[in-house]
């Protein structure tokens, strides 16, 4: 049985500070901006905020690499501003989350200079830092951000240390007792602070194989893909669970992991009743139609049947064992709505329907800034134009495997991060009432159409149809259902049709959704004749047929 928790039945919301809204015209997001937002997020019905990173840091990869944990980075503000809006947040019934990164921290963080003047000494413990002998490294896995996981340890031509994404993010050594007690300190000073939990970054990572271990190569460079040694790590769970008593359990934290695993126990091992974490993300559909050579060989759009599958996977896998947190979009995918929907067929109807079909899952639903106004993604019109510190290794592979620039710069335009990153779009003013200043990464000039502005004010935009799933999702009436109703897949087998019950003790909810763009007809179940919502104006009912307009979607009771 499900042990239930307070926040089962909310709402949460991911903001990317850099790009949510900047209140002193420097062209990059801040707290301040995010404590003037509060409002509007209550109104559209949010309760929890998970802040991606605004510690100290060189912002190598936004703020994902750390210089200081226990301090704002100016650039996002002060700690007299965070302690504000935990306050505001607080006065709002409103939970503010951290971002945890701790499988690494910066090549600027004190740890990792120590490291460097004293390889030998306590902090080179702190990493993993090894003699490279006859010209060879450690070994040969690849980073995620491409190259070797090793660089030159500065100041030391003899030594290597790892990182297995940016080098400027040196890998924390877990087997050290003396670093993770460091870390757990951390972790309950934030706590003790007020936050209401993290979200845990990158976290399947920091357990290591024997740090010697080659693989086959996989690509020409000779080196091999990170996956590998993940596979042949064990023991993460121990680390894990000294983690929550020490930390989380203490606080009755609330925690979401970001947990990329295809073990078959990991469902119950991160989020049982006995889990690790209190949820995790479900990455079923951001793993769709991708491959590991690269970008340019991933699936640039998952609809459908191959997003009803993702979807249904998890859900009925999942049953009772624990509650998972639903999402279409994050700062590190394209936008869901240029993404899960055909090629040219974003337009608002089809995007509520994708709106309808994740909200309506079971699990926490968390949305990402701008997902509620139906933001897309850009079109670069040169690599130059990117600030992603992943793309260009995507690019240069594209290139590798035979495309031409145009075809590569195609491909990256579609998967680069920078797609999610772009300011928010408030209104139709210069930069999108975004700054007053110049933003840190171009706007997309759709801002003049998809605005937050025009969507308040006009009652059947996308940003209401989320207010309203929102909504249904708390009322009185339904909400148990939601909440915690039963998955049950309805008509499996009819293809692109993407229906389930959701079946709870005070009641039962149909979704039914033609996630296609023709029409199609679709034989509905007796009783559920109640429409509580729908994308598009006709329910257009013949005896117990419906004939459904392309992407249209019902939710009926
Ligand atoms: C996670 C973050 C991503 C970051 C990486 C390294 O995947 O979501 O943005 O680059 O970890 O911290
Ligand atoms: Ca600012």
């Amino acid at each position: 049985m499900l042990k239930k928790q307070w926040w089962h039945g909310k709402a949460a919301y991911q903001i990317y500070p850099k790009s949510f809204y900047d209140t002193n015209g420097d062209g990059i997001g801040d707290l301040r901006g995010v404590i003037r937002k509060l409002d509007y997020l209550k109104d559209l019905g949010i309760d929890i905020i998970w802040l991606s990173p605004i510690y100290c840091s060189p912002l190598a990869d936004q703020g994902y690499d750390i210089s200081d944990y226990q301090n704002i980075d100016p650039r996002f503000g002060t700690m007299e501003d965070m302690e504000e809006l935990l306050r505001e947040a607080k006065s709002r019934d409103m939970y503010i989350v951290m971002d945890l990164v701790v499988n690494h921290c910066s090549d600027e963080h004190e740890w990792f200079r120590k490291a460097c003047e004293d390889p030998d000494g306590p902090y080179g413990k702190y990493f993993y830092i090894e003699d490279v002998k006859d010209g060879k490294l450690p070994n040969n896995w690849r980073s995620y951000f491409g190259g070797p996981v090793w660089d030159k340890l500065p100041g030391h031509e003899d030594k290597y240390y790892l990182h297995v994404f940016h080098k400027k993010q040196p890998d924390l050594n877990w087997e050290n007792p003396a670093l993770r007690q460091e870390v757990y300190r951390m972790i309950n000073w934030w706590l003790e602070k007020g936050i209401a939990g993290f979200r845990i970054d990158a976290i399947v990572n920091i357990k290591k194989p024997d740090i010697h271990t080659c693989y086959p190569a996989d690509r020409e460079d000779g080196l091999t893909s990170v996956q590998n040694m993940l596979h042949d790590a064990s023991g993460l769970d121990d680390f894990l669970h000294e983690m929550k008593i020490e930390t989380f359990e203490k606080h009755q934290a609330f925690t979401v992991g970001e947990v990329f695993s295809d073990r078959e126990d990991a469902l119950n091992a991160f989020i049982g009743n006995d889990g690790h974490f209190s949820s995790m993300f479900d990455f079923s559909e951001t793993m769709a139609g991708k491959s590991e050579d690269g970008w340019y060989a991933c699936q640039t759009s998952v609809w459908g049947d191959t997003y009803k599958k993702c979807a249904f996977d998890t859900q009925k896998r999942l049953g009772d064992i624990g509650f998972i947190s639903n999402i279409i979009e994050n700062h590190d995918e394209p936008r869901g709505v240029s993404h899960y929907l055909p090629e040219s067929c974003n337009s608002e109807s089809a995007k509520k329907m994708l709106a309808a079909v994740n909200v309506m899952l079971r699990g926490l639903p968390f949305i990402y800034q701008g997902q509620e106004i139906g933001m897309t993604n850009v079109s670069f019109s040169s690599i130059d134009e990117i600030d992603d510190c992943t793309t260009r290794h995507e690019y240069d592979q594209a290139i590798a495997r035979g495309l031409s620039e145009e075809e590569a710069l195609h491909v990256v335009s579609h998967f680069t991060r920078d797609n999610a990153r772009t300011p928010f779009q408030w209104n139709d003013s210069p930069q999108a009432g975004f700054t007053t200043g110049t933003p840190w990464l171009k706007l997309n000039p759709n801002y003049t159409t998809i605005n937050a502005a025009e969507q308040i004010e006009r009652p059947d935009s996308l940003y209401h149809w989320y207010k309203d799933l929102l909504s249904l999702r708390k009322s009185p009436v339904y909400g148990e259902t939601i909440v915690y109703g039963e998955f049950v897949p309805y008509l499996e087998e009819q293809t692109n049709l993407m229906a389930f019950y959701r079946n709870g003790e005070s009641g039962s909810l149909l979704v039914v959704a033609n996630y296609q763009p023709e029409p199609q007809d679709v034989e509905l179940p007796d009783g559920y004749r109640k429409v509580l919502m729908n994308n598009m104006e006709n329910f257009l009912l013949e005896g117990n047929t419906l004939h459904m307009d392309g992407f249209q979607v019902v939710i009926l009771g």
